[in-house]
């Protein structure tokens, strides 16, 4: 079994303790994953943890841990928050900026971080890069993955997650070992609610309207990775990692090339 973060910092919010923390590393990768709902962001977060450290920060699932706690521990926005992630649609700005904002503590965290979920539009975007200028935080990279629409409403319609550690399956794709039961921790395994075909739909048409011009937002910041999300999981990751690699070698290349150029002068 394998011994995860269970990111209770990230979840519950900054008055909880995660069990584990990562590592502090020497150069935290701060990485953001953009895609469609159900291209497998989740899926890849969940792989380069393991193999970067850096904690896999979800704020569709501080929602989903919301909504499964007591309804009177539920503050009116997030009882209205629930509301609109259950039609598929996105979550007011005001109400995640200030989920994202309590929890700068993981953004901060010597171990990294790797976003999914959010930004999800470019007033988000904005808001997250002022805060990471004002903490003197630079992002690695932002990972755009790209999927045909029939392959991602058959993503959806088979995926399972774990109700403990939040490990994400597919019942033909990535099926657990156990049916119905988490590799990780042995958690039950549960159908999301916004994997209904009437919510699907709303969740492809708000990413294409308010989330796919981040694309050129990152674009333009010159931190833009490409990836086609086919094939294995495995075979995503390991284009993922290499690409991250050859970016990064090339910007300690650029730097290097810098500071020599400088001693010569
Ligand atoms: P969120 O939880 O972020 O969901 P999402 O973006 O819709 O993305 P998904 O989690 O559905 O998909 P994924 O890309 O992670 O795919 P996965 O890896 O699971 O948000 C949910 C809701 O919360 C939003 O709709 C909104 O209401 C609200 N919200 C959250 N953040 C917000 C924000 N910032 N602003 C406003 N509202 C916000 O993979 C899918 C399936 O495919 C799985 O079964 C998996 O096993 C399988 N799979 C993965 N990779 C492969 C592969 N290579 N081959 C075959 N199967 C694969």
């Amino acid at each position: 079994m394998t011994t995860m973060n269970n990111r209770a910092a990230w979840i519950e919010g900054p008055s909880a303790q995660c069990e584990t923390r990562p590592e502090p590393a020497l150069v935290p990768w701060r990485l953001i994953l953009l895609g469609a709902p159900g291209v497998g962001k989740g899926t890849q977060a969940e792989l380069l943890h393991r193999r970067l450290r850096a904690c896999h920060l979800s704020t569709g699932d501080v929602f989903r841990a919301a909504g499964t706690g007591a309804d009177c521990n539920q503050s009116p926005a997030m009882k209205e928050a629930l509301g609109y992630m259950r039609r598929g649609e996105l979550v007011p700005d005001t109400t995640v900026w200030a989920m994202v904002r309590e929890r700068k503590s993981c953004l901060k965290c010597s171990g990294g971080f790797i976003l999914d979920g959010f930004p999800r539009t470019l007033t988000q975007a904005e808001s997250l890069k002022e805060l990471m200028d004002a903490e003197g935080l630079k992002l690695s990279a932002v990972v755009n993955y790209s999927l045909p629409f029939k392959e991602i409403v058959t993503r959806l319609g088979g995926r399972r997650t774990c109700e403990k550690c939040k490990a994400v399956y597919h019942i033909t794709e990535r099926p657990p070992k156990e049916e119905g039961q988490c590799d990780h921790c042995l958690g039950k395994l549960f159908q999301r609610e916004d994997d209904r075909p009437e919510s699907i739909k709303v969740r492809l048409e708000t990413y294409e309207r308010s989330t796919s011009p981040l694309i050129e937002f990152y674009r333009n910041q010159g931190v833009l990775v490409e990836v086609a999300a086919v094939g294995t999981p495995d075979d995503i990751f390991e284009d993922t990692f290499t690409q991250l690699e050859a970016k990064r070698v090339r910007e300690v290349a650029y730097k290097v090339s810098a500071a020599q150029a400088d001693r010569c002068e």
